[in-house]
């Protein structure tokens, strides 16, 4: 039985059957996922995005999902202190919203929202919003609420140690921005790196 003569006698039999039963398993996942498919921007589609939140404004006003009735929602989570991920990608935002037709801009709200409410204050959140784009929320709240409106973004943000001490700390956090309905629904994400011309174009396509 060559190397099979140190196993057991009925082990091999079962050996295959296991390793049958793994393969079995597999191939039963891998149909399940195609079967579900997957939504737009590559998300699975049964993961839902976005949902009720409860935030504040610069000028102390409480803002939820509902404040911004029939408008597109460009959602991003972030923080002021970002070095260079969150310009990027707000840069990248605007520049975008810049190339695409202006009755078409006019119904999307873009809403920047705090991760770092410690250090985010209304007077620094009110300009910092305005830097990158007129018109932008921006948006924060007690620790709690941020995390609850993280949640329902499935957004992930962790505080780091900064080499820099003057800075104290980073937030590592996700990079993506979403496109919201007006009927507040996913409609899609755009990834970290996407060039503008890449999100106008899509931005065209998707707002109505
Ligand atoms: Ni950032």
């Amino acid at each position: 039985m060559g190397k099979m003569k140190k196993l057991p006698q009925g082990l091999g039999p079962v050996l295959i059957f296991a390793a049958t039963l793994l393969v079995a398993l597999g191939l039963g996942i891998g149909i399940r996922y195609l079967l579900t498919g997957s939504g737009a921007g590559g998300i699975p589609s049964p993961v839902t995005i976005g949902g009720p939140f409860t935030l504040t404004d610069p000028q102390g006003k409480e803002v939820t999902e509902k404040s911004f009735p029939g408008k597109y929602l460009l959602v991003y989570f972030g923080y002021t202190y970002c070095p260079d991920v969150c310009p990027t990608s707000l840069g990248t935002m605007a520049e975008a919203l810049g190339k695409i037709g202006k009755e078409k801009a006019a119904k999307i709200k873009p809403i920047f929202i705090s991760v770092d409410p410690e250090r985010d204050t209304k007077e620094r959140l009110a300009d910092y919003g305005e830097a990158f784009y007129s018109g932008m929320a921006a948006l924060t709240g007690t620790s709690e609420q941020v995390a609850a409106a993280a949640k329902q973004y499935r957004v992930y943000f962790a505080k780091v140690k900064a080499e820099d001490a003057e800075v104290g700390y980073l937030i590592d956090h996700s990079a993506l921005l979403y496109l919201m309905g007006p009927d507040g629904k996913f409609i899609r994400h755009f990834s970290h790196g996407t060039q503008a011309a890449e999100m106008a174009a899509a931005l065209e396509e998707s707002v109505k």
